[in-house]
């Protein structure tokens, strides 16, 4: 028995950056009260049910040379009782949750940040139209300050889902939704798509990195600078190579001719944590493995292998990686 009730305790204890269960923000608190709530109540019904289903089998149970007990029917007090008991319960349940309803439903006042979320397959574009920051895949937040954030899709359904700062929101080609949230701990979060968009709807991941009101300032400075130029001559070959082949059809660059926007805005790449929508880590190696072949890494990918030459992953890879 004690083994048994060892195997769901060993769940317990551990850091879950993807969990529910330890909100960091106030829509994430609200859903977490109503959760707790819910769950209470589920708890005493079920003690109560379980309890009386114990006391039966224990006092009803067939003795030697004991009648049978006498069936009962038609025993009004019970028969009510039954038909209020979970007319209460529901009602116990209703309160908190249209309450929660109403709080969340609560549109933000005039201090929120508006981002523009865009789902794309399979990754997340993140734009801040007051602030002109385009970036993908790492959504910077101010700690205490209320985010808005309009969420839509370039081609099919996908849904943004941090859980630990809130519900899932879905965004949809051609309408627009909405979520807003303020974060209240510094942290890098992690999300993912919550809605089946095709075959690499797995590999649709994003992280959300909240940081104090000084630090999240100097990161909006740094994103609104132009893209760095070339240190050196490798990086030079690498940006004359961007310049002049299919990459700028599809990628952003601020400061060059490329200006596509298929693909994730490039300009500041080299300043995010992890590359292809939160699958790697970004370093040199795993950013020339995605070059050699992307939909090798990721299946699906709209980036085909472009069949670069190991001398040009090269001058690319520190091209992009001065992009800070
Ligand atoms: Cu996007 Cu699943």
């Amino acid at each position: 028995m004690l083994c048994i009730a060892c195997v769901p305790l060993t769940g317990c204890g551990a850091e879950y950056v993807q969990s529910s269960l330890s909100p960091s923000s106030d829509l994430a608190a609200g859903i977490d009260r109503l959760f707790q709530v819910i769950l209470w109540i589920a708890f005493g019904v079920f003690v109560i049910v379980e309890g009386a289903l114990l006391v039966a089998v224990v006092r009803f149970r067939e003795r030697p040379g004991r009648a049978p007990p006498v069936p009962t029917h038609g025993h009004t007090l019970l028969e009510i009782s039954w038909t209020l008991a979970p007319a209460v319960v529901l009602i116990l349940i209703a309160i908190p949750t249209i309450r929660t309803i109403w709080e969340v439903d609560r549109p933000p006042t005039g201090e929120a940040m508006a981002i523009e979320v865009v789902g794309h397959q399979w990754w997340w574009e993140f734009r801040y139209p007051e602030l002109g920051i385009t970036t993908a895949n790492e959504l910077h937040v101010p700690v205490g300050r209320t985010v808005d954030l309009h969420l839509s899709s370039a081609d099919v359904i996908h849904s943004f889902w941090f859980p630990r700062v809130g519900g899932k929101r879905d965004l949809l080609p051609g309408h627009e939704t909405r979520l807003w949230f303020t974060v209240d701990s510094a942290g890098t979060y992690t999300g993912q798509c919550a809605e089946f968009c095709g075959i690499a709807h797995a590999l649709m991941g994003m992280r959300l990195v909240a940081e104090e009101p000084a630090e999240f300032a100097s990161w909006v400075e740094r994103m609104r600078e132009p893209a760095t130029e070339p240190a050196d001559s490798l990086e030079l070959a690498g940006r004359d190579l961007f310049l002049r082949s299919a990459c700028i059809g599809c990628h952003t660059v601020a400061g060059t001719v490329a200006r596509g926007r298929q693909g994730p805005d490039l300009t500041h790449f080299g300043s995010r944590e992890r590359m292809a929508a939160g699958m790697r880590e970004n370093t040199p190696r795993n950013l020339a493995v995605w070059l050699r072949d992307p939909p090798a890494v990721k299946p699906g990918a709209l980036m085909p292998s472009l069949g670069l030459s190991e001398d040009q992953i090269g001058s690319l890879v520190a091209y992009l990686g001065s992009l800070r």
